[in-house]
């Protein structure tokens, strides 16, 4: 047997102060429906999808990334959501593969929802942070965004910083820089462990739960799988003939105004965070450890 390696090709359109590169309002144009897609409804530029007792849905992006900005804006599901998660996340493949998630969870009416975030590098995640939004976000459009650099990876809530997972190659930590990832987003039913962990039940006489999406944005280093072996952080990454937005000095990291926004969100909304449970984590994860010295 001869091994199949993967040969990406990444294009990325070269600019300093970029906007735009393969951005797009239309889900169309980025994304694809994964699996279920008769639990799909188009209004306009709008895209809902729907869980009810037969199924989820999901959808995926046509091509990879290597590096760059995604933003959905997103209306979660309104009224009773308990037992339902809605995701929206950028992952690679395979078993070592890098993950940066959005999950919310949903809740019974009135009560809030709950956004988790969590990383994964190398296969492994356990990084779980949890938190409650300063608005409800199931009566309006909001974005949601992952920025993604070779310094940083920072999840925004309407370009409020809520995480930032640094790369700390320095201290011997693998930060995910070497495999292209897809775009993803699903509704599933997860009353097994989702609302109030576990305790209260998708109740199905409230179906379908509809998550609705609109304002695709995907300004990134775009990559094609052919076949056979490439680099693909060179294909990506500034040098004397091109330059990335990403790359930007002022983007490895946050800035003093959104540090202060996140110290904000940490201390007035996050209600887990790994870093800070010894129960799981006896010894302090060494990138916990750093969490707090940005400026
Ligand atoms: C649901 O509401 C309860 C009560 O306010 C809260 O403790 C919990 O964190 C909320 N979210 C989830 C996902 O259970």
């Amino acid at each position: 047997m001869v091994a199949k390696m993967t040969m990406w090709v990444c294009f990325g359109l070269v600019m300093l102060m970029g906007s735009g590169s393969v951005s797009s309002s239309k889900f169309d144009e980025l994304f694809q429906p994964g699996w279920a897609m008769d639990h799909f409804v188009y209004e306009g530029d709008t895209l809902k999808m729907k869980l009810d007792n037969f199924s989820g849905a999901g959808f995926s992006s046509k091509n990879k990334y290597m590096f760059g900005k995604v933003t959905v804006d997103i209306k979660l599901v309104e009224g009773d959501s308990a037992g339902t998660v809605t995701a929206f996340y950028m992952s690679s493949d395979g078993p070592k593969h890098h993950e940066f998630d959005f999950e919310f969870l949903g809740n019974t009416t009135g009560e809030p929802y709950v956004v988790q975030t969590n990383v994964y590098v190398n296969g492994v995640g356990n990084r779980e942070q949890r938190l409650n939004l300063w608005f409800d976000p199931s009566t309006d459009f909001h974005s949601y965004s992952i920025l993604w650099n070779q310094r940083q990876v920072v999840f925004l809530v309407d370009e409020t910083p809520i995480r930032v997972h640094s790369n700390l190659e320095h201290k011997g930590l693998p930060y995910p820089k070497d495999q292209a990832m897809g775009v993803y987003s699903s509704i599933w039913n997860a009353d097994d462990w989702a609302t109030q962990g576990g305790r209260v039940k998708t109740d199905w006489s409230h179906a379908p739960f509809i998550a609705s999406y609109t304002n695709f944005k995907i300004d990134g280093c775009e990559c094609q799988a052919t076949v056979n072996a490439a680099n693909l952080l060179q294909q990506c990454s500034s040098n004397a003939e091109k330059k990335f937005w990403w790359d930007e000095p002022r983007l490895a990291e946050l800035s003093v105004h959104q540090s202060h926004e996140l110290l904000w969100v940490r201390a007035n909304h996050m209600i887990y965070d790994y870093c800070t449970d010894a129960t799981r984590f006896p010894v302090t994860p060494v990138e916990c450890q750093h969490h707090h010295h940005q400026h």
